[in-house]
């Protein structure tokens, strides 16, 4: 199955840091749980990733087609980023990352 996903998620589960800084395996496991429960498995897709060169700020995830980060990720902020967001488009913007302005 060639699917062309509605979202893409990458969650950071096997660079060096991230593991170290939060629980990117329950991070990971409760997002994917609750899409496969949601039947919504051939429109979201959650990817494990290596290092996304962000680790001063991990956990973090990116999702696509927003390109949209989160960092610093507690695994009670997953259930809103999951509904908002990865199910209904709509960006947390209180977890969003902000580059600092020049
Ligand atoms: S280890 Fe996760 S971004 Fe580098």
């Amino acid at each position: 199955m060639n699917n062309i996903y509605e979202r893409h998620v990458f969650v950071c589960t096997s660079g060096k840091t991230c593991p170290k800084k939060g629980p990117v395996e329950d991070i990971l496991g409760l997002m994917r749980q609750e899409i496969k429960s949601r039947g919504l498995k051939d429109k979201i897709r959650i990817n494990k990733s290596g290092c996304l060169d962000w680790c001063d700020s991990g956990p973090v995830m990116v999702c696509y087609p927003e390109g949209v980060w989160y960092t610093n990720i507690q695994l009670e902020d997953v259930p809103q980023i999951l509904e908002e967001h990865i199910i209904n488009g709509k960006p947390v913007e209180r977890l969003v990352y902000k580059p600092e302005k020049e």
